[in-house]
């Protein structure tokens, strides 16, 4: 018996586009709502303060994708010049459970959470959205800005606030040589950073005693508010002035609020949850003034749907390394 394993080198080589990405993801929400998927809520280990290592099993019937992402998070690894996210993911044989692929995650948990981000702006945000406004300008954000480009061909401006000035101009440089079309503009608060902005993405760290920058009153109508850093940047009076309150996954939302460290100010009311919208049992945005929010934690179905069309690519171009199991 053999695996394939597949480093970071070997999976941005193969130069999967965001718009696969998306399709494939949007798919997993789709097949999600329709009930084809076993996904139980995330458990995780926290070994130091504000950090996280979780594990994410899930199966997806359709694409015959069953396995799990075994990621950690932690905000500490900034200042040691380390990735915030890093991890590994495995596939198993849906027929026999045996392992066939290792792999790195940090890239498919990028490129799978700015899909999902695109995914919310694809049922949530108004068509017609400008003006995009980020709170932490690190790597989600940039995979995140990259789907919303996809889905939001009217965008033009990007305002972008970070707790580190240094870390918005590497995100404005980098990403103007990306998209040079876009007009991008550091703020020097998060209100700033919110002013006249149709969609709002917040992705700094996840942290326990969370004091967060946004607040009611700087939600304009028609907004859609997607928080990548569960509760960490959002007061629950910003969230409870949202029309629809929506999350990638009702079950695991309530899992970790009765968990009891995160979500202790999320609105009662849960309106849907992405997998919902993508199968057509709910409606997304049904007017051009409800402001909407998107909590998308994250799920394992994202991963293993983006996680088995890198394996096919790799075994399609002959990538990565086989090993004996
Ligand atoms: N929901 C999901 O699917 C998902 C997936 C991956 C990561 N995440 C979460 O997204 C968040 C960002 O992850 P990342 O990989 O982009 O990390 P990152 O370290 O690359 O970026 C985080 C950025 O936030 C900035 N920051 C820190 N505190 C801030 C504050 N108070 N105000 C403004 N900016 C601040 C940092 O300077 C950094 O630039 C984390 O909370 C992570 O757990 C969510």
């Amino acid at each position: 018996m053999e695996i394939l394993y597949l480093s970071r080198k070997d999976i941005e080589g193969l130069n999967v586009s965001m718009k696969e990405v998306i399709d494939a993801v949007d798919n997993g929400f789709r097949l999600k709502g329709l009930g084809r998927t076993e996904m139980p809520p995330k458990p995780g280990i926290h070994p130091r303060e504000n950090s996280f290592i979780h594990a994410m099993p899930g199966y997806i019937q359709e694409a015959e994708s069953a396995g799990v992402k075994w990621v950690a998070g932690y905000p500490s690894n900034l200042e040691k010049g380390l990735p915030y996210i890093t991890g590994l993911l495995i596939l198993n044989n849906p027929e026999t459970g045996i392992p066939y692929a290792v792999m790195d995650c940090s890239w498919i948990t990028a490129m799978r959470t700015g899909a999902s981000v695109g995914i919310s702006a694809k049922y949530l945000a108004r068509k017609d959205s400008r003006v995009s406004g980020i709170l932490g300008c690190g790597v989600q954000a940039r995979t995140s800005l990259m789907a919303l480009v996809e889905i939001l061909p009217g965008l033009k401006e990007v305002n972008c606030y970070d707790l580190f000035p240094e870390a918005v101009n590497r995100y404005i440089k980098e990403m103007s040589t990306v998209f040079p079309k876009l007009n991008f503009r550091a703020c020097s608060t998060p209100g700033e950073m919110m002013k006249g902005v149709d969609i709002a993405l917040s992705a700094i760290p996840i942290v326990n005693d969370p004091r967060p920058p946004l607040n009611a009153g700087m939600l304009k109508q028609g907004i859609l508010a997607v928080s990548l850093d569960y509760d960490s940047a959002w007061t629950g009076s910003a969230m409870a002035e949202c029309d629809k309150f929506v999350s990638d996954d009702i079950n695991q939302l309530l899992a970790t609020k009765e968990h009891g460290d995160y979500f202790r100010d999320i609105p009662e009311k849960i309106y849907a949850d992405l997998g919902e919208l993508a199968s057509g049992r709910k409606k997304g945005r049904e007017n051009s003034t409800e402001k909407i929010f998107s909590l998308n934690m994250g799920i394992s179905v994202e991963d293993m749907i983006t996680a088995r069309l890198i394996y096919n690519k790799a075994v399609e171009k002959n990538t990565g390394i086989k090993l004996p199991l």
